[in-house]
């Protein structure tokens, strides 16, 4: 049997990259899925090409009214709900000291505070109806190291990471399990500096594995952490980068023994 067969998820952020190929591989592992993002084009396109297992929603992570209408309305769709996966993002890339309120808020409102919002909407439903849950949230490599000049990000996701502990601990009652995972730079339109060849060649020279990572890399641990496999796994957070967050001591000169 497949691993989602009967099961729905929704997957915020799911018009593009990481979120998308996790929309693809859920369909494809027999389940199905809702596309909430605030990109209608995009995600319309993606719902439709992976085809009647699939469903857009206009959902704005950052708004309490728009998640929980994302919820009714995958319902309303697909009869119940599963999985809920968090890979909305906004980006405000500046010096700490230069950052405007408007880019911190926009960074924190999309990344941390939609987060919260989108799960306590699929945890209400799932604890109002005695149903067990799994979210997994979309931290970062640069939530467990500072990250220059992305300070709003790296502390947003730093957020997540605990953000998700919490969901986790507090929810365990109810059967519904919170994780997250930590991708490092990972090919999507959010990286698109990594079209140029010398630059993800640079890239995959300072990764343990030797290469960048790609989308699926990081939808099969999502998946994973989805899934029944996962029964035992809560409140915990998954590397998913090439060993890059471990390999400090690569970058450090004077080695006498490699
Ligand atoms: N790509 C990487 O290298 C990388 C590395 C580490 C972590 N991540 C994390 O993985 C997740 C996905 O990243 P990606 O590279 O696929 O990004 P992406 O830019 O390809 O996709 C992000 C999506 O979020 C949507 N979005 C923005 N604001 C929204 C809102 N208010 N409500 C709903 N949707 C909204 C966008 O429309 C877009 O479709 C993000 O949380 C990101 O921080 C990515």
């Amino acid at each position: 049997m497949a691993r989602f067969e009967d099961r729905v998820c929704i997957i915020t952020g799911g018009a593009s990259g990481i979120g998308a190929e996790t929309a693809r591989r859920y369909v494809r592992d027999g389940g199905r899925v809702v596309i909430g993002d605030v990109d209608e084009a995009l995600g319309g396109a993606i719902a439709d090409e992976i085809g009647d297992a699939a469903a857009f929603a206009p959902i704005d992570v950052s708004d309490p009214d728009s998640c929980a209408s994302g919820v009714a309305f995958t319902v309303a769709t697909f009869g119940r709900l599963d999985g809920l996966v968090n890979s909305a993002i906004r980006m405000g890339p500046a010096p700490l000291e230069d950052l405007s309120l408007a880019d911190w808020n926009k960074v924190v409102d999309v990344g941390l505070t939609g987060t919260f919002l989108m799960t306590q909407a699929a945890g209400r439903w799932w604890i109002d109806n005695e149903n067990p849950g799994a979210v997994v949230n979309l931290s970062s490599t640069g939530g467990l190291h500072p990250y220059n000049l992305a300070g709003a990000y790296s502390t947003t996701k730093a957020g997540v990471i605990m953000l998700s502990k919490q969901f986790g601990l507090e929810w365990a009652k109810h059967h519904i399990r919170v994780n997250a995972v930590c991708p490092g730079h990972t090919e999507t339109p959010l990286t698109a500096y990594m079209r140029d060849p010398a630059v993800k060649q640079a890239r995959a020279d300072v990764t343990p594995l030797g290469r960048v990572g790609q989308p699926e890399d990081i939808a099969e641990g999502i998946l994973y952490l989805l899934s029944d496999d996962a029964s035992y796994v809560t409140a915990s957070t998954l590397d998913i980068d090439g060993g890059m967050a471990r390999s400090l001591f690569n970058h450090m000169p004077g080695r006498k023994w490699d």
